[in-house]
């Protein structure tokens, strides 16, 4: 049997080993979708808690069962380690690792870099390799490929490369990894095949494009368009908040409209590892081409903007009801970035209680999923959501909806609550009390 012929017989008879390189949100969902189809997963993470953590069978990623990742640990279907030792045994890596941005918004490719160089001198004959961090086009040919050739080995020939974006969207119950049809490009057709045979046998649709450039544009493309279409609802915000009139109540009217439009709702800026990162890493690339991405900068301009607006609103209100700011004490509600998961990297309530903070007001947060965090020069413990806390405080701001929170029982023991997410649609009674964004 042919080299390739022997990776994909291993492959689809399931004796093939996987190893996953970054152990969080993409990584960890992935490799127990994987050990649970029969392959041998060897997680590789450079935070030895986590590694530590998994090789006990304990779970820190919400989108993952508890019981499925023990029941797997203990039968040795997943192992994880924080050195690269057993990169030989492996004969598919897959690498999960994170994309930054700089402070000056470039891309920061360090962690796929880094791995990259990790992995390349233990390579040997017969492996594919699968990028699967979003990132710019050309980032698997351009700065993977030469790094992993260098030790001698030639891609196509001795090994495989490919980029298949990962698409997760973590706490939707409705879409998880199996059923989220995936894209795939290798940086040749021997790459592709293979890379193809692997991704088909655990999701249901996997659909081929031409390149590695390609399934990276793609990925891009997807969160830019989630990015600009956000932009647009939250400028929209701003013009209604001027008119008068209830965005809300604009927006439920126009997503009537059976065809031609797409629902998308406006907030206090966007956060999570994705939308607000990944467009910049195309309009980063797109400039090397002499080539400026409008829409990227506006989008990200007017998503880094809505922080201010809730500090310009909330300052209003609490002007409405003759507490000045420097006086006012504000619980801002959900410190995660979006309803109903425990992360809040990037997430727009932190620069509003940094915001608040400035105007001397005494903020605290309440998360039903986020006990602490420590962000942007914030270290702050969650308050307990009762009755007293509601009743302290000048103003509630709902930063996120998160599902298990009663809502009219927060309308009715606040003062004031400004909505920043139409959480409260519904509720009946002291409506007068809420201020929607
Ligand atoms: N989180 C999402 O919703 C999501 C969705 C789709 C795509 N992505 C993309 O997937 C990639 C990973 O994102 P994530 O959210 O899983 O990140 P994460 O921070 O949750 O996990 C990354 C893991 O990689 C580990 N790591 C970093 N450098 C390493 C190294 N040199 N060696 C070994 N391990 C290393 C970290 O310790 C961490 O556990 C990013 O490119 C992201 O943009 C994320």
């Amino acid at each position: 049997m042919d080299m390739k012929a022997s990776l994909k017989h291993n492959i689809v008879s399931k004796q093939a080993v996987v190893g996953v390189i970054g152990l969080g949100y993409v990584g960890l969902p992935f490799a127990v979708e994987k050990g649970k189809v029969g392959y041998q997963v060897l997680g590789i993470d450079q935070n030895p808690q986590r590694a530590d953590m998994i090789n006990k069978g304990q779970n820190y990623i919400l989108d993952v069962k508890d019981e499925e990742l023990k029941s797997l640990v203990d039968q040795g279907s997943i192992t994880a380690m924080v050195d690269f030792s057993r990169v030989p045994d492996m004969d598919i890596i897959v690498i999960c690792v994170p994309t930054p941005l700089t402070k000056n918004l470039t891309p920061d490719l360090q962690y796929v870099e880094s791995v990259t160089r990790a992995i390349a001198p233990l390579m040997r004959k017969g492996q594919l390799v699968t990028l699967e961090s979003t990132t710019y086009p050309g980032t698997t040919e351009e700065i993977m490929l030469p790094i992993l050739e260098s030790f001698g080995l030639k891609v196509e020939e001795d090994f495989y490369l490919a980029h298949s974006p990962e698409r997760v969207d973590p706490g939707n119950q409705r879409y998880t990894t199996k059923n989220t049809t995936k894209v795939v490009g290798g940086v040749g057709t021997e790459s592709l095949d293979a890379a193809l045979t692997f991704y088909s046998q655990t999701i249901e649709h996997v659909v081929p494009v031409s390149c590695a450039k390609a399934a990276e544009l793609t990925k891009v493309f997807e969160n830019t368009f989630r990015a600009v279409n956000i932009a647009l609802v939250n400028e929209l915000t701003l013009l209604c908040d001027r008119m008068g009139l209830d965005v809300w109540e604009v927006l439920d009217g126009a997503f009537t409209k059976p065809f031609g439009i797409m629902p998308f709702y406006p907030g206090p800026g966007v956060g999570g590892h994705c939308i607000p990162l990944d467009p910049h890493y195309l309009e980063w690339k797109a400039k090397e081409l002499n080539f400026n991405t409008h829409f990227i900068a506006l989008a990200g301009e007017i998503n880094r903007k809505m922080p201010e607006f809730v500090r310009d609103k909330a300052i209003r209100i609490l002007n409405h009801a003759g507490i000045p700011s420097s006086k006012a004490k504000i619980l801002v509600l959900g410190i995660a970035y979006k309803k109903d998961i425990e992360d809040e990297r990037e997430s727009p309530s932190i620069e509003v209680i940094r915001l608040l903070k400035m105007e001397g007001a005494e903020v605290d947060y309440h998360d039903p999923m986020i006990n602490s965090f420590a962000e942007h020069g914030l270290k702050m413990n969650s308050t307990a959501l009762t009755e007293e806390t509601l009743k302290s405080c000048d103003l509630v701001i709902i930063a996120t909806d998160h599902s298990s929170i009663d809502y009219q029982w927060l309308a009715d023991k606040s003062q004031r609550v400004f909505d920043t997410r139409n959480a409260t649609k519904g509720i009946t009674r002291n409506r007068d009390k809420i201020t929607l964004l």
